[in-house]
């Protein structure tokens, strides 16, 4: 089984290896949204997801963290296979981002909506208070710690979401389009926050300048089969395969061509 909790300041062993084989996802009415998807994240790698809208991207994201049924496929973290006895922990050692804040953010304050998952795990008050000011420090949005979350602005609530995840100290990020609904000041501050986090991240996003600001490797889907798995800037220089999944050259890539 996976080892408990490490500190902060030792980095490697925060990464995770995750891994996904021969997943398989059909919702109700038969759409079939992923289709044998496999790959695996390791190291304190940063991979980004794209492809174009209804690739299935966020499928693949909500079936990772056992939102959705996979019809067939495995998932595993560390070579545990994820199942009904490993869930919980798997849950709260790889923590997704949704990509409304407004779906995740419930409780009627930050610090109580922050505190919602340590106190679900059973921390002590001590301890989540001491996590809380900490990872709103990080984050620079200290200021934030009393007020209304329904009142915060869209980057505001991003952060906030984010802190929520962040304060469980996963070693997989998971998020899902996390620069929509920000205006540029938000975007750039939190690809600022997001690149000095250490942990392994997998960033289903259409916002092909983000990704390649923070990853190295994408893995591209199209109609949720994986079309390209190689570094970043491979497949974001290769206009033919981008078009022929939907896609764009990134503003960023002129350097690539
Ligand atoms: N709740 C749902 N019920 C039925 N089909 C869905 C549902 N959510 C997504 N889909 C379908 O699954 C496919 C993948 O969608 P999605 O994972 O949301 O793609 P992406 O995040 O890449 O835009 C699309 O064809 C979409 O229409
Ligand atoms: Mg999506």
């Amino acid at each position: 089984m996976w080892g408990n909790p490490v500190p902060r300041s030792c980095c490697k062993r925060l990464c995770c290896n995750l891994k996904a084989e021969n997943l398989t996802v059909r919702y109700d009415d038969a759409v079939c949204a992923l289709r044998d998807v496999g790959f695996s994240v390791r190291d304190g790698e940063r991979v980004a997801l794209i492809g174009a809208n209804g690739a299935g991207k966020s499928t693949l994201l909500l079936t990772l963290v056992g939102v959705l049924p996979a019809e067939s496929g495995e998932i595993s973290l560390e070579d545990v296979p994820v199942g009904k006895e490993t869930l919980r922990e798997f849950r709260r050692r790889v923590g997704m981002v949704f990509q409304n804040p407004d779906d995740q953010l419930f409780m009627p304050t930050v610090y109580e909506d922050i505190a919602f998952g340590p106190r679900n795990y059973g921390l002590s008050e001590e301890e989540i208070e001491t996590r809380i000011n900490g990872v709103l420090d990080r984050f620079g949005i200290a200021r934030l710690r009393d007020r209304m979350t329904h009142k915060l602005s869209g980057g505001e609530k991003r952060l906030v979401a984010l802190a929520g995840i962040l304060v469980m100290e996963p070693s997989v990020l998971l998020m899902d389009e996390p620069s929509s609904f920000l205006d540029p000041r938000s975007r750039r501050k939190l690809i600022e926050t997001l690149d000095k986090l250490p942990q392994t991240m997998l960033i289903a996003t259409h916002d092909l300048d983000l990704a390649l600001d923070l990853c190295r490797r994408a893995i591209l889907l199209d109609e949720g089969r994986v079309r390209a798995d190689a570094p970043i800037e491979e497949i974001l220089s290769d206009a033919a395969l981008l078009e022929s999944c939907g896609l764009e050259l990134p503003l960023s890539t002129g350097h690539l061509r």
